[in-house]
């Protein structure tokens, strides 16, 4: 059984009635429907009911704001059609998923520490894994309300192999459910791909990849596939410079993630906000967008952006980029992790 979605401004989609939200559901149609996050707190995928049924799964979702509630507004990413539906949304072409979504069933047959509050996690489908670096999966981690979000950090392949960093938030529900509620040999049902920040394989320019905290899962799949790119052109490849923000020296962990691609890597700029003074430590301290404001100044022009972490760093960058350098939008990917 599906309900039918119609577009107010023409066209329309089908979405099963087990779908888990509206927007997933037009994804998986092929519509481009507006998003960013898929989890409820960025506000991209608003749009009005304007007849039919429609159930709210997150009533206190922070992607709606006071005035967008009193306006009627939803979130697609919060919404399940309970019958055929008219809505108003304007879908847009760059939204369209460049991998077409699928659900499937993973199991995890792995997971290593990485720093004291990060680890990977390693799962299996058996499907290949379809995506393009840079891009993340949707999970319910055993027992807490809603989805999570979580990059990919290794590069798409035919084994079905789906690599994650993920970073234990004190008392988060979902992240600390990843680490305690599921052992080695469960399986979970995980949703992807999504997001936009991906590779962009044919964008000559080189690559600036900046990580925040756990924002390294999809720079370190990115920076992979830069230097795999790199390695299959027989012109010389885009040059590769990466920075990692991290609070203490043992939070860095992005030259052991990538292993031998490390080699590839033009330039590796770590940088501290929270190192001890006296600590033997005489790499960068700060924030890391003040670093890149530092290095890369004038070559802003000449490089491709990718960069995925906390709000106030992904907020900086923004400023720093198109306010204050006016790098072309189209030169700019980034995740926010909400
Ligand atoms: C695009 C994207 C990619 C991300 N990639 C990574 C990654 O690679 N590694 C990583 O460590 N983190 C990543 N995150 C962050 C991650 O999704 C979680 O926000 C983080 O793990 C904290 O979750 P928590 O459950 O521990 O914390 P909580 O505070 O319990 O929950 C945080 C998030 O869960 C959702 N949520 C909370 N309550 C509800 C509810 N009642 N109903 C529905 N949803 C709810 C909201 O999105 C909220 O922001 C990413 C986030 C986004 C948006
Ligand atoms: S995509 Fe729905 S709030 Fe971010």
């Amino acid at each position: 059984m599906s309900h039918r979605i119609t577009l107010e401004g023409g066209g329309g989609f089908d979405v099963s009635a087990g779908e888990d939200t509206l927007l997933r559901g037009a994804l998986r149609a092929g519509v481009g429907f507006p998003y960013d996050c898929s989890v409820g707190g960025c506000g991209s995928c608003r749009f009005d009911l304007v007849s039919g049924e429609m159930e709210t799964l997150w009533e206190e979702a922070p992607g709606l704001s006071e005035r967008d509630r009193r306006r009627g507004k939803r979130l697609a990413c919060q919404s399940r059609p309970r019958s055929d539906c008219t809505i108003k949304v304007r879908p847009g072409e760059e939204y369209r998923p460049p991998v077409p979504p699928r659900r499937m069933t993973a199991v995890l047959v792995a997971r290593r520490a990485v720093t004291a509050s990060m680890a990977e996690f390693v799962f299996r489908t058996a499907e290949p894994a379809h995506f393009i670096a840079g891009q993340y999966a949707v999970f319910r981690p055993p027992g807490a309300q809603g989805a999570r979000a979580y990059s990919m950090s290794n590069l798409p392949n035919a084994e079905g192999e789906w690599r994650f960093v993920i970073r234990r938030v004190p008392g988060g529900r979902g992240s600390n459910a990843m680490f305690d509620a599921l052992a080695i040999g469960d399986t979970l049902d995980i949703d992807g791909p999504y997001g936009h920040a991906h590779f962009r394989a044919d964008a000559p320019r080189d690559v600036v990849c900046i990580a925040g905290g756990s924002g390294i899962g999809p720079v370190v799949s990115v920076a992979q596939a830069v230097v795999a790119r790199a390695a299959a052109e027989t012109s010389p490849g885009r040059r590769l410079f990466v920075f990692e923000g991290a609070r203490t020296r043992g939070d860095l962990c992005f030259p052991a993630l990538m292993g031998a691609a490390q080699e590839g890597v033009t330039a590796y700029t770590p940088v501290l906000s929270a190192e001890a003074e006296g600590s033997g430590w005489d790499g960068v301290r700060g924030f890391v967008h003040e670093e890149v404001e530092r290095a890369v100044g004038a070559h802003a022009d000449q490089a491709e952006f990718y960069f995925a972490g906390p709000p106030p760093m992904t907020e900086a960058l923004q400023k720093l980029l198109i306010v204050k350098w006016t790098v072309p939008i189209a030169h700019i990917h980034f995740d926010r992790f909400f």
